[in-house]
């Protein structure tokens, strides 16, 4: 059943996106500055945006179903930590010296997978149709992030 599973499917679409935008800014690490810095703006746009669509569109309206996910406050307490993470690595940037993103990348995998993995399942499974069609229409009002990115760049 289709419907069943739409708050999943579009933000693991949305978690697919993350992912390019990390795997094109690594790839650019320690090659051209000037790509890295545009694949890093890329990236650090895409995961507020991730992040602003989740706490805005989702989690305010997550706690609607009879057994609720107890979850979120951590879920929010993590994407503080990621947003550290990324200043901390927009800092390294600056210095134009070689550094890694293997602990991001970890710590960002392990947040993707309570998502995709137990809260989103949960809510396309609780929430009734309504519920779940207000929250996707939420979803889809926030404007693409590649799409705001060319607008601040035109
Ligand atoms: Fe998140
Ligand atoms: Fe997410």
């Amino acid at each position: 059943m289709k419907s069943d599973t739409k708050i999943t499917s579009l933000m693991i679409k949305s978690h697919q996106q993350i992912e390019q935008l990390i795997n094109q800014f690594e790839k650019s690490l320690g090659r051209d500055s000037k790509l890295a810095d545009k694949s890093f703006l890329e990236l650090r746009i895409g995961l507020e945006q991730h992040f602003l669509t989740e706490e805005k569109a989702i989690f305010a309206f997550s706690q609607q179903g009879n057994d609720k996910y107890n979850g979120i406050p951590n879920l929010i307490q993590q994407h503080g930590i990621m947003l550290e993470m990324i200043n901390n690595i927009k800092n390294q940037l600056a210095t134009k010296k070689s550094f890694s993103i293997s602990e991001f990348k970890t710590y960002i995998g392990k947040h993707r997978m309570i998502e995709e993995g137990i809260l989103y399942p949960k809510l396309d499974a609780e929430l009734n149709e309504s519920q779940k069609q207000f929250i996707i229409k939420k979803i889809e009002e926030i404007p693409s992030l590649t799409e705001k990115y060319q607008d601040e760049n035109d």
